[in-house]
């Protein structure tokens, strides 16, 4: 099982795109491992985008990034980076994919709609940015009604 990080950006939050963008993911074969909404400072959005700092779409890009509040989180699926991406699509909404998230939901390529980390090494990054170790968890076979106790190591 492959942990990759998503964000839901603020205009897709703002119009109310979260249910139908999770819906997608869920229907593809993703686990919310971890989700909070979120309010990004300058210097948090500086930190997410530091590796775009310097490229044209910079500055504009961070000023519609703190815009509003965005929803993060972790989802989870074998292969889950290469397949979130996939569902994703194109960075330029209208260059995507029929069926992809941006090309349902994307305005242009600063309002896509969503984003999604581009690496196993980047996820790692970023979920770590949003969430401490302990608000993550590993699916362990959830049976209701029954018990199922973590296992401590
Ligand atoms: P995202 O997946 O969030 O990662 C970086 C973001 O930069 C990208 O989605 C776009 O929103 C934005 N971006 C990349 N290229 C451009 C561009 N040419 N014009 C405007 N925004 C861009």
């Amino acid at each position: 099982m492959e942990q990759t990080f998503a964000l839901i950006k603020p205009r897709a939050f703002h119009e109310n795109l979260t249910g139908p963008i999770l819906n997608l993911f869920n229907t593809a074969g993703f686990k919310i491992g971890a989700i909070k909404s979120w309010w990004l400072s300058d210097r948090e959005a500086r930190q997410l985008y530091g590796i775009h700092q310097g490229k044209p779409f910079y500055e504009d890009l961070l000023t519609y990034m703190i815009s509003g509040p965005i929803v993060v989180m972790v989802l989870e699926k074998d292969h889950a980076v290469a397949d979130l991406r996939k569902l994703v699509g194109n960075t330029d909404p209208q260059k995507a994919e029929a069926g992809t998230v941006r090309k349902l939901f994307g305005l242009n390529a600063r309002q896509n709609a969503v984003h999604a980390s581009d690496s196993p090494e980047n996820a790692e990054k970023e979920s770590a940015l949003f969430f401490a170790q302990m608000e993550k968890y590993e699916p362990r076979g959830i049976s209701f009604g029954k018990v199922h106790r973590k296992e401590e190591s």
